[in-house]
């Protein structure tokens, strides 16, 4: 290995959102924090060396996004996933979420039906509901461990206002990478309806097990132009903080939409840092990456073969993709607020809640496993004492 993941670097004091916001959001500071989607691994070092040269100018005034982005943005996904896409499709976006909200200000309007699968990524509900959209919820379906989408269900739940799909692929909380056959399903029921299909990628790049991820528009022209996707070199490269993301479509009119809305409240200008890390990240990236998701995959193994050894009541959802894991904790028997309590109080972990992503979260929590080896093993080691004290009440 050319890059050391198993180092530890302490964030803390760092305004870390994931450490230093632990008495917010669980009450105390000594859990160890295992939610937010980022990584405690070393941002790499190609992408540092890319800021720490433009820092070197010394001018850090306005900036604008320049056709190296565009071309690095093409490059990488013509190289990880074999979709072509022209230069002109592509848009900058500070964050996905800001992208998927300013998405549906753009093309839907209020009163519009929306369709999501929970349990989902909980932001996409305000990016629906704030802005007077209906939530539409179709349940993924849960069989034999695997999550699977309810086409029956779907196509019961369209009716004339339903304007949209917001899709998330691979899919946050479940590590769902969609299968061609998925993804023809539901692409065709949208096309044959007009739908617009708001597919969420950014979790694209972190494909565990050799599974492909199929992005959504490459399935043909008809879906191409019906979709808008969002993806980004943050959770793959550890670099949420730079604010910087990408979204694309082929429909001249979508993306005409939405830049005039990104214009309109004047953030389409982008971060110069964010640009220059995009670029290094999508340039230099494969070998990292390729480690990275080796160590990554390790963590999982470890995680698996732990709790099925120590906490069989604890049964991860195997994730295909990403770097979260969905335990199914209903076997432990707890209700949500004593299962918080086990994770938080007695076990000293900070998870996410899986009701969180909605109601079918119930009984669910989601480990974030990025990052080093010996902090995971030591959160198992915690878990696995607090529900064997659990189990002696
Ligand atoms: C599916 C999904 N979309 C978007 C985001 C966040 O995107 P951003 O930080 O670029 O707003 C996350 C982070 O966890 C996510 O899982």
């Amino acid at each position: 290995m050319k890059y050391n993941f198993d180092e530890i670097i302490n964030r803390e004091n760092t305004a870390c959102y994931k450490y230093d916001l632990r008495k917010e959001i669980f009450g105390r500071t000594d859990v160890l924090p295992m939610w937010v989607a980022d990584m405690d691994f070393r941002t790499p070092g190609f992408v540092i060396e890319a800021l720490r040269k433009r820092l070197d100018h010394k001018i850090l005034g306005y900036t604008f996004r320049t056709e190296g982005f565009n071309k690095a943005v093409a490059t990488w996904l013509k190289k990880r996933h074999g979709w072509e896409i022209k230069n002109n499709w592509v848009a900058f976006s500070p964050g996905v979420v800001p992208a998927l909200n300013l998405i549906i200000l753009s093309l839907t309007r209020p009163g519009d039906r929306i369709i999501v699968q929970r349990p989902v990524y909980f932001p996409f509900f305000p990016a629906i509901e704030s802005h007077g959209r209906v939530l539409v919820n179709n349940p993924l379906k849960l069989t034999d461990g695997r999550y699977q989408i309810d086409f029956d269900d779907l196509e019961k739940k369209l009716t004339p206002n339903t304007r949209m799909v917001m899709f998330c692929s691979p899919h946050n909380p479940t590590g769902n990478v969609w299968s061609r056959e998925d993804l023809q399903k539901l692409t065709g029921i949208c096309v044959k309806k007009g739908i617009i299909i708001l597919s969420d990628e950014i979790h694209s790049d972190l494909i565990l097990d050799g599974s492909k991820h199929i992005p959504t528009a490459s399935l043909g022209k008809d879906v191409s132009d019906l979709t808008i996707t969002c993806i980004a070199p943050s959770k793959t490269f550890n670099l949420a903080g730079l604010s910087t993301s990408v979204v694309i479509t082929s429909n001249g009119s979508f993306k005409k939409s939405y830049d005039k809305m990104l214009e309109d409240i004047h953030v389409g200008g982008g971060n110069l840092f964010g640009f220059a890390a995009l670029e290094a990240a999508y340039n230099s990236g494969e070998e990292w990456l390729g480690e990275l998701l080796g160590y990554i995959g390790e963590n999982l193994r470890f995680l698996v073969d732990f709790l099925s050894k120590n906490i069989p009541q604890i049964k991860p959802v195997i994730p295909q993709a990403t770097y979260m894991v969905w335990l199914d904790c209903r076997q432990l028997g707890l209700d949500d607020t004593a299962l918080k309590k086990l994770m938080v109080d007695e076990a000293g972990l900070g998870l996410s809640d899986g009701t969180l992503f909605g109601p079918e979260g119930s009984g669910f929590q989601r480990m974030n496993i990025g990052c080093p080896k010996s902090i995971l093993a030591e959160a198992l080691e915690r878990l696995k004492k607090a529900v064997v004290e659990r189990m002696k009440h």
